[in-house]
């Protein structure tokens, strides 16, 4: 199963020198799973041919309204109706901000604005990647036009900041391939966690014993990005507060870089004044070095190995858990055990001594910068296991389960 599968997506494009990223857009869906029908305006066929598109999507592209073809090259009058028919969406990437206009009257004269005029509003949604100058951006016009099309139920993308094919600098462009398709991933995943704000630590911590070298461990922070993803796309508002790891930053989700287990408790404190859910996945380190020397420690040659002394860091998840928003029931907190051996009677004692309704298991050697993970939910009522998938699809299972305990308590 990838993300997209059994999905059909209508991809239009419309003009705009955005039209070469759509060349990527349309294999990264395809990669994804997902069937693509190319319809492309005049003035898309301007920047990027048919036959490109056609190659990329292995399907005719339709660019016409008087084209008599369906999409299996039969005769058919109807292609404005029936290409729309069997699809879960409409794309339009780039959206052009002429096109953007032609939506918000109900303009139908071509065959990409006639066929999101006639689609099925209930069924088949529409979803905009606006792509234009940063001044054609900010035109009021432009701003009135995409109010409108929100307002009659399309959903607009962001765009991207920054250079610009024209020259100028600014908000406009259309976002990256990989961008689009990671915001389509998420609408179409069900919005279990509407209205609330998640707060998620990732990461290992890393402990200072001088300016050049620490105390870290091998937790890639791989799980705990994933789950910020999975909240967000369950239509949560996201903070995740992220140990030191490269990757980069779920779509949507405000990231707080931390270092050492102190910084992140701090780093905690006014999220967690606000947010619904605690999610503690991070491999906080247990100790820290008592003090943390200002120049770095040399060698003097005696041979003499320097003697660290070490303090327990503050328990970060017991810490919230026993905050009064968390003992109220207004925030619920979820803590994760990375032990090495007898995962289950770990966990269960973990989750008493934490203070928390649920807690989850991994085996921390067979999952730290795995790309997949084995989960272990532990709760009152006994444990459930998720088996072994990738981090993504796990971090889903557990959004979805944490979504139904707290509706169960509620
Ligand atoms: N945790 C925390 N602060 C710490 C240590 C751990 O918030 N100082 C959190 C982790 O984020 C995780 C849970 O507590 O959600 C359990 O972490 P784990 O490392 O498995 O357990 P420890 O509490 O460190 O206990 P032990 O080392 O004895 O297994």
């Amino acid at each position: 199963m990838t993300d997209l599968s059994g999905k059909h997506i209508v991809l239009g494009l419309s003009g705009g020198i955005a039209c070469y990223k759509a060349a990527d857009f349309c294999r990264a869906l395809i990669k994804a799973g997902a069937t693509v029908q190319v319809v492309m305006t005049e003035a898309a066929g301007q920047f990027i041919t048919p036959v490109t598109m056609q190659a990329l999507s292995n399907r005719p592209v339709f660019t016409s309204q008087w084209d008599a073809r369906d999409a299996a090259g039969v005769a058919n009058s109807m292609a404005h109706i029936n290409l729309t028919r069997e699809a879960d969406a409409i794309v339009i990437a780039p959206c052009s901000a002429d096109f953007i206009a032609k939506l918000a009257h109900g303009a139908a004269d071509d065959l990409l604005s006639l066929m999101c005029l006639a689609r099925p509003l209930g069924t088949v949604p529409l979803l905009l990647a606006p792509a234009m100058n940063r001044e054609m951006w900010a035109h009021p016009a432009t701003q009135r036009n995409l109010a409108q099309v929100q307002a009659d139920g399309a959903t607009v993308f962001g765009v991207g900041k920054g250079f610009q094919a024209c020259g100028e600098t600014g908000d406009g462009r259309m976002l990256e391939p990989q961008e689009l398709l990671e915001d389509l991933v998420a609408f179409f995943q069900p919005k279990l966690l509407a209205g609330h704000h998640v707060l998620v630590t990732a990461g290992p911590t890393y402990e200072a014993i001088d300016p050049v070298r620490g105390i870290t461990n091998l937790s890639s922070g791989k799980m705990g990005f994933a789950i910020a993803r999975a909240a967000h796309e369950a239509g949560a508002q996201v903070t995740l507060v992220a140990g030191p790891v490269s990757l980069p930053t779920p779509r949507g989700v405000t990231r707080l870089d931390v270092k050492s287990a102190q910084n992140m408790l701090a780093a905690l404190a006014e999220p967690a004044q606000a947010a619904t859910v605690f999610i503690a996945c991070a491999a906080v380190a247990d100790w820290r070095p008592t003090h943390a020397a200002d120049q770095k420690i040399k060698k003097d040659g005696s041979g003499q190995t320097p003697q660290l002394q070490f303090t327990e860091n503050p328990d970060i998840l017991a810490t919230v858990a026993q905050s009064p928003r968390a003992k109220s029931g207004a925030l619920y907190c979820v803590g994760f055990a990375a032990e090495s051996q007898d995962l289950l009677a770990n966990a269960q004692a973990k989750r008493l001594r934490k203070g928390v309704p649920l807690l989850v298991g991994n085996i921390g050697p067979a999952t730290f910068g795995q790309d997949d993970n084995a989960l272990l939910l532990v709760d009152a009522n006994g444990a459930t296991e998720l088996a072994r998938a990738p981090k993504l699809v796990l971090a889903r299972l557990l959004i979805a389960a944490v979504a139904e305990r707290m509706r169960a308590r509620a």
